[in-house]
């Protein structure tokens, strides 16, 4: 079984480039599939959640050649199948956006019932609601969603929460429709907004995407284009409290400083340096950090995808911390590992009670989802000792070489498979 095996203790050091969106990225790929003229898609993040989705593209007929590692060209025009096998759905749940942009061009699309993930129930009542709102029927039966319209209508959607997937699916299956429709409550995330850019690059009207009213104006078709993804938010935040847990001195380029202030407020606060370029960033940290408080919200707020992280630099900074987790329900699931380092952290609810710790020991450890597996990695490269880390395929969903990344700042470590390699690094690193 593949793990990463770390030896803690090197401060990052260095420069790093941030890779294309991945949260951007698959509901740019499903959208691309609105048109029967070529896209060409750039800046795709080579990881594994979008290659799946590629993958589930593929089994329905889009073409995609692989232009370069980061660039693709998809054309849509031959897709002859609008059910989404629910294998691909179980492996990444964002396969759920075909149904967004099938039923958006042909009226009619299957898909299986997304389940629960590592991090909570999931549910997609607010996508439905917004279909049927639209004018499909949607049954569910089989562990299938059947998604069928004679034809889609603008509407005004209230959505009763802030959910990016179901603003991402309505936006992609209103551009098509008939008239105006109004999405309110809309997530604010800049991968919405990336994928209302995208849309709009291909003829369809969409405004206000940033804000919590986005207006669509339904369009009859849409052509081809060429467009290149935003940078990674999370893989960039990833990146900044690296550089705060391992008391380094990180350069990460190719980031928007804009979409990262919530993330650089929190380091700054902390004790962290943090000067912002065009687009480029960097964070020092020289001294051991201070408590503070968190709770992550919807954006503009602190990001969920970044609570792990926040929460296993706040285990080893000087006082008493809290986290709230007002997203999900179960994503403090990495507590348990990180008490096997030495991690003070006590879970009550959705909220995490943190008593930094001057020290974290290497330990065998298994990633529990992708950004908690991400921070666990990063708590094993400030721990004393040896660290292995199990379960990383969890990780490589979301984050594009990221062994190299950290090696290339000066991080001792590598993936590994078998007991001899794990004995060559343990005798490398001494
Ligand atoms: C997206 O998930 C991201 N995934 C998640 O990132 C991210 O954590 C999340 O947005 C929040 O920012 C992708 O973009 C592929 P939501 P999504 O719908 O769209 C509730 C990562 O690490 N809800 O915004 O599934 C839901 O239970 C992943 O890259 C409903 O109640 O999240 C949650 O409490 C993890 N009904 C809240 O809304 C619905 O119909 C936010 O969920 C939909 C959601």
């Amino acid at each position: 079984m593949e793990q990463y095996i770390i030896k803690g203790g090197a401060p990052l050091v260095g420069e790093v480039d941030i890779a294309g969106a991945k949260n951007a990225a698959l509901g740019i790929l499903a959208a691309a599939t609105m048109t029967d003229e070529s896209v060409v898609i750039e800046n795709l993040p080579d990881v594994r959640d979008t290659n799946v989705l590629i993958q589930a593209m593929e089994s329905i007929g889009v073409m995609v050649e692989r232009l370069d590692r980061h660039t693709v060209k998809i054309n849509a025009s031959m897709i002859d199948n609008f059910t989404i096998d629910a294998g691909y759905i179980r492996k990444i749940r964002a396969s759920y956006y075909m149904l967004g942009s099938l039923l958006g061009k042909y009226h009619r699309a299957v898909v299986a019932l997304p389940g629960g993930c590592e991090i909570g129930s999931r549910p997609i009542d607010q996508h439905l609601k917004g279909f049927r709102a639209l004018g499909a029927e949607v049954e569910i039966s089989g562990g299938l969603i059947n998604a069928e319209a004679k034809r889609l209508a603008g509407n005004h959607i209230y959505l009763d929460v802030v959910t990016v997937g179901a603003t991402i699916n309505l936006m992609m299956c209103a551009v098509l429709a008939e008239g105006k429709t109004i999405l309110e409550n809309a997530a604010k995330e800049p991968h919405v907004v990336d994928v209302a850019n995208f849309l709009n690059s291909m003829g369809a009207n969409i405004k206000g995407a940033g804000t919590d009213v986005i207006r669509i104006k339904g369009v009859s078709k849409l052509h081809g284009t060429t467009y290149s993804i935003i940078p990674d938010q999370i893989e960039a935040g990833t990146f900044m409290f690296a550089a705060a847990i391992t008391k380094g001195d990180i350069m990460i380029r190719n980031v928007i400083p804009k979409h990262l202030e919530s993330i650089s407020a929190k380091l700054i606060e902390i004790g962290c340096e943090v000067e912002e370029f065009d687009d480029s960033l960097r964070v020092v940290a020289t001294k051991r950090l201070d408590h503070t408080n968190v709770k992550t919200l919807p954006y503009p707020g602190f990001p969920t995808d970044m609570q792990p992280q926040i929460a296993v630099t706040l285990a080893l900074s000087r006082g008493t911390s809290i986290v709230t987790e007002s997203i999900f329900e179960n994503r403090f699931k990495y507590v348990d590992e990180l008490s096997r380092m030495g991690g003070n952290v006590k879970v009550e609810g959705n909220t995490a009670i943190i008593e930094g710790v001057e020290l974290f020991t290497g330990a065998s450890i298994s990633a529990p989802d992708l950004r908690a597996g991400a921070a666990l990695v990063l708590a094993g490269l400030a721990a004393e000792g040896i660290t292995t880390v199990e379960n990383i395929v969890l990780i490589e969903r979301g984050y594009e070489d990221f062994p190299q990344k950290l090696r290339s700042l000066g991080a001792m470590i590598e993936k590994v498979s078998e007991e001899k390699e794990i004995q060559k690094f343990k005798l490398k690193v001494g």
